[in-house]
């Protein structure tokens, strides 16, 4: 079971505030997702949760596990990144690997999987995403769903208790946007932490269990999907839901 607690997070990047004190908790098997406009901060938000990207104030804490600021050092990462899966906005697959080879490859490299158990494993998590057929196929012979789907069974390689998910379903028709959430849903039914980022009010409706919006590097809005997203208090929620509704 994991746990992330984000304590008064700052980012600047070159001088320019991204992130300001920013606030956010995700329970053991809970479901957050955080909307919010571009330019936010979302994505450099999940970054440093998996410490893709050093920050300047504030603590990451996942289970027992800290990111401080530090100029040198990635901190506890590699343990964390052991146990939070990490989806990437552009599914980030090796071209030139087959399906399962992506999805193989981090269980060969960091738990030294043999060759055969590590085809295996990939196989089962193909499997779990309903991609078994398309287990030799390059991502350039995979559709947008596909390779979304091949990212995920990729992230669930480490058998993590957390995925952070960037966007997955905005590059995707509506089809296949439904078949990451029957994924999401799944995952979620056996009791993973979930931490989303989306600009999809229908994925907040469909799988938050809390919704936390983000705007301008801060947290203006968090609350079950219904209070923020019916009835947001700041003016600022309730012109950006305003925008999202039209
Ligand atoms: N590596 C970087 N160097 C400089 N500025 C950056 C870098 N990465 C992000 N930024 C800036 O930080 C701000 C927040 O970016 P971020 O990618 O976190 O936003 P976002 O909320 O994910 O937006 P979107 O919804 O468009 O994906 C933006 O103004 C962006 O230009
Ligand atoms: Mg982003």
């Amino acid at each position: 079971m994991v746990r992330i607690a984000i304590d008064h997070l700052c980012k600047k990047f070159s001088g320019r505030p991204v992130l300001e004190g920013v606030r956010l908790e995700v329970s053991s098997g809970e479901t957050v997702v955080v909307l919010g406009p571009s330019g936010a901060g979302k994505s450099t938000l999940l970054r440093c949760v998996v410490g893709l990207c050093p920050f300047d104030e504030g603590e990451i804490h996942v289970n027992s596990w800290v990111l401080r600021p530090s100029p040198q050092g990635l901190g506890q990462a590699p343990q964390i990144r052991q146990r939070v899966g990490f989806i990437f906005q552009d599914f980030a697959l090796f071209p030139h690997k087959r399906a399962w080879e992506n999805v193989a490859l981090a269980p060969r490299l960091v738990r030294g999987l043999g060759p055969r158990e590590a085809w295996e494993q990939a196989m089962e998590l193909l499997g779990k995403v309903g991609l078994r057929s398309r287990a030799e196929a390059y991502p350039h012979q995979l559709s947008g769903g596909e390779k979304q789907r091949v990212a995920i069974a990729r992230a669930l390689a480490l058998a993590p208790q957390a995925l952070l998910g960037d966007e997955i379903t905005s590059a995707l028709d509506p089809e296949l946007k439904w078949e990451v959430v029957e994924t999401l849903l799944r995952l979620k039914g056996e009791g993973l932490s979930l931490l989303l980022v989306t600009h999809e009010v229908g994925l907040a409706r469909k799988v938050a269990d809390r919704v936390v919006l983000l705007a301008d590097g801060k947290v203006v809005e968090e609350g079950s999907p219904r209070e923020v997203l019916d009835r947001p208090q700041s003016l600022r929620g309730q012109q950006f839901l305003a925008r999202l509704l039209v």
